[in-house]
């Protein structure tokens, strides 16, 4: 499979470029081919604009978004890396999402999650979270992030298969980092095909 990977961190040398290392290193190693999207290397304006809106409504989308699309064209899996903040994506990759899988070009409809324009492939989400698996389990955020990523978006996208990583303890010690980053590359080589028709729902967090 090729395989699209979408880093959010500004620094190269950060816990989460390493996750994103390490999962494309499994992959390779599984015998995929990779492409990396380092959003903030590249400068992806994550502003949606009168561009966009313009361009939804006489076809004319701006050109930093056709090449987006266009490696997701390219791509039969899709793997997200970026720190938990707030409970939710960083600014970079929300505007990425909000910018490039658009209406029209992912989606024509919202009253069905799991109808997409595109065609099936697999989500991988890998996710760094300085707090701990069972804080967020009790507090009911990994339901929360679960229900609006898994079910109320990836659909949307036409991934089939999913699969959401909670990095849990990203700042904690240099084993359990350790632990993580086994972690990521071991999504990369057990990269599931879109064609593999298991179920599509596959969260898995670390304990803390
Ligand atoms: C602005 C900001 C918001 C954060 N919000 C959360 C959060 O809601 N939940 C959480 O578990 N960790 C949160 N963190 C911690 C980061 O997810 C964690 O430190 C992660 O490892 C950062 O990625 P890095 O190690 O690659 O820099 C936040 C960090 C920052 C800077």
């Amino acid at each position: 499979m090729h395989v699209l990977t979408i880093l959010d961190h500004p620094d190269p040398s950060s816990f989460s470029g390493a996750v994103a290392k390490q999962f494309n290193a499994g992959a390779l190693a599984a015998g995929h081919t990779v492409e990396l999207a380092d959003l903030h290397l590249e400068g992806f304006d994550p502003r949606w604009s009168m561009a966009d809106i313009n361009g939804e409504a006489d076809g004319a989308i701006p050109a930093d978004i056709l090449a987006e699309q266009a490696r997701i064209a390219r791509a039969d899996a899709v793997c997200f890396v970026f720190p938990l903040f707030w409970w939710g994506m960083p600014a970079m990759t929300k505007g990425w999402v909000d910018r490039v899988w658009s209406w029209g070009w992912a989606y024509d409809q919202l009253d069905d999650p799991d109808c997409s324009l595109q065609r099936p492939r697999t989500g991988v989400l890998l996710i760094p979270a300085g707090a701990r698996s069972d804080e967020m389990e009790e507090r009911g955020y990994a339901a929360a992030i679960e229900t609006s990523w898994i079910d109320g978006t990836f659909g949307y996208f036409g991934f089939v298969q999913r699969h959401l990583h909670l990095l849990n303890g990203s700042t904690g010690s240099a084993e359990r980092r350790e632990g993580l980053l086994k972690d990521a590359y071991a999504a990369g080589y057990d990269l599931r095909s879109p064609a593999d028709g298991e179920p599509k729902n596959q969260a898995s967090a670390p304990p803390s």
